[in-house]
């Protein structure tokens, strides 16, 4: 039996695992259930197994030959604080969680990894099977970090995958370098003197000076940053004033700002802090800013991102590869993986991102055709990566 046999033998057995997760979706680190299911699965396939790695994560280690070299292959767990709006069968049983970012698929293409890698592939060397909590904001991978992912488990390079609407089902697309943006985020405080509306020269409206907040800011991706380099400052929340006659005492403003690069990351901080002093003074109001660094930006390493993409032609077809895919302004928690070590992470097509199939609508389902692509990816990256019978550096 070849890996396309035994794919094709699980390929119902994983739609019917992931349509239960989907079923049973869970937030960051609260994915108990998740977890034990993996956990389990790992088990029942004779795959050494270790829980609570960064609270609710889970690791599986597969070692065949006498290889010292290591991989580790990534998934992530968590759904999303939404209400699903799909009405088939294994629709979310839980209002306010959903799985639209399609975790779902990604945990059961690495479990499918891992049946076909403990029972059928050849390779020399040990991969680690990642499946990492509160990848949606909370940082589940920086935890497992933390936790002593890479001191327990030791691995040269890392690896992961994203289904993708709107890149056709099965296809892949990677490329060296950035994939996805840093996300930082920022809150404004700004105090001024609340007031009659009809007798404003008695106050300092903090309304009047948030609204030329929030124009000033613009001028940062305009005039401030290299054109050249992709930057996103977005104003997103504005809170003030509770009476159409009353001029408030105070505005709170929020937002986010997306990079590639951490100079720039350094230069817009520095750059929205002058602002908001500037524009303190200039309105005589008390101005607060505080600025948070979020997920670091996804960058791909040369030689991975070239083997990920020799695999992907392997699997699906040149055709069907891409290399030319522009990166997101998204973000994505696998960032801290690659801070760590060389790797690359992919975007597999889920197939039209039409009407409601795009990531986090409420209308969004991984599609459980492209689970066979997936999993023969994980696998081919192993038997490629760590070859049986010839030594060396998986990274080579
Ligand atoms: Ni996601």
């Amino acid at each position: 039996m070849d890996t396309r046999q035994v794919i094709d033998e699980i390929h119902a057995a994983l739609t019917t695992f992931r349509r239960d997760i989907h079923a049973h979706p869970e937030l960051a680190f609260e994915e108990h259930r998740t977890a034990e299911r993996v956990a389990a699965r790992l088990e029942a396939l004779g795959i050494e197994t270790h829980r609570g790695i960064g609270r609710t994560g889970v690791v599986g280690v597969i070692r065949k030959g006498k290889g010292s070299r290591s991989i580790g292959l990534r998934a992530d767990m968590d759904a999303l604080p939404i209400t699903e709006r799909n009405s088939f069968p294994h629709h979310s049983r839980h209002a306010g969680r959903m799985h639209a970012c399609g975790h779902d698929g990604h945990t059961t293409m690495l479990l499918g990894a891992a049946e076909v890698l403990a029972r059928q592939a050849d390779f020399d060397g040990t991969v680690h099977l990642i499946f990492q909590p509160a990848e949606e904001g909370d940082g589940g991978g920086r935890e497992m970090i933390e936790d002593g992912l890479f001191e327990r488990f030791p691995m040269d390079a890392v690896f992961g995958m994203h289904n993708w609407p709107g890149l056709p089902a099965g296809h892949f697309a990677v490329h060296a370098g950035p994939v996805m943006a840093s996300a930082d985020h920022f809150e404004v405080e700004i105090r001024g003197h609340g007031a009659h509306a009809a007798m404003p020269h008695l106050g300092i409206d903090p309304v009047a000076a948030g609204a030329a907040l929030v124009q000033a800011l613009q001028t940062i991706a305009s005039r401030t940053i290299d054109p050249v380099d992709p930057v996103v400052i977005s104003v997103t929340q504005f809170h003030a004033g509770e009476a159409n006659n009353v001029i408030p005492d105070r505005a709170l403003l929020g937002g986010t700002v997306r990079a590639f690069r951490p100079e720039v990351q350094d230069k817009v901080e520095q750059a929205m802090q002058r602002i908001c002093a500037g524009i303190g003074a200039s309105f005589g109001a008390n101005v607060n800013f505080q600025y948070h660094r979020g997920y670091p930006p996804t960058i791909n390493t040369a030689a991975e991102a070239a083997n990920c993409a020799e695999v992907a032609r392997a699997v699906a077809g040149a055709a069907a590869v891409r290399t030319d895919m522009k990166p997101s302004m998204g973000a994505e928690d696998f960032s801290f993986f690659l801070l760590q070590r060389p790797g690359a992470y992919v975007w597999i097509g889920n197939g039209p991102g039409e009407g409601g199939c795009t990531l986090h609508n409420p209308h969004y389902d991984f599609n459980d055709e492209i689970i066979p692509a997936g999993v023969a990816y994980w696998a081919r990256l192993v038997e490629t990566l760590m070859p049986a019978g010839v030594p060396g550096a998986a990274t080579a």
